[in-house]
């Protein structure tokens, strides 16, 4: 995957600095041109929870607790998560048993959690530390344009 390309296509599109828009057309943007994922969303980070933003892919289980599943953990830590096996990872939260990889991105603007980012793949191991180093970029690029008035 070409994650320069990818980011100045982004750039293009978040032609706004709308918390909305921006988070509705990013992972739509992600879920299209990102093969082999069953979902692609925001959980963002209020009331001391993860709380499910805007997403492509099945309903998903909301909230989710700080420290929780690997949303929670990488929220946490702040740190990236890459799991090559879900079924591996302790206290995983399924929303969809179709998905076997996952890759999660913790948004962090100003020094203040926003959220994170996730992806789901059905295909095991499908996320690979370019994938883990350019979505952390592209993540960056949604936050530098995004205006976070609630947060
Ligand atoms: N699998 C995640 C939960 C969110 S869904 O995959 C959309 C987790 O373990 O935190």
């Amino acid at each position: 995957m070409n994650y320069n390309s990818l980011n100045d296509q982004l750039n293009a599109l978040l032609n706004t600095d709308d918390f909305l828009v921006n988070s509705a057309q990013f992972c739509a943007f992600v879920f299209d041109e990102i093969k082999e994922l069953n979902w692609a969303g925001f959980y963002f980070y209020r009331d001391e929870l993860l709380q499910l933003g805007s997403f492509q892919g099945k309903p998903a289980c909301n909230p989710i607790a700080m420290g929780k599943g690997v949303c929670g953990t990488a929220a946490e830590s702040r740190k990236s998560i890459l799991v090559e096996d879900v079924h591996q990872f302790p206290g995983h939260i399924a929303c969809d048993a179709a998905s076997n990889s996952e890759l999660v991105i913790p948004l962090i603007k100003q020094g203040k959690l926003i959220g994170i980012f996730d992806m789901d793949s059905p295909k095991l191991s499908r996320f690979t530390t370019e994938d883990k180093e350019g979505m952390e970029k592209i993540c960056q690029s949604y936050l530098d344009k995004t205006k976070f008035l609630y947060f």
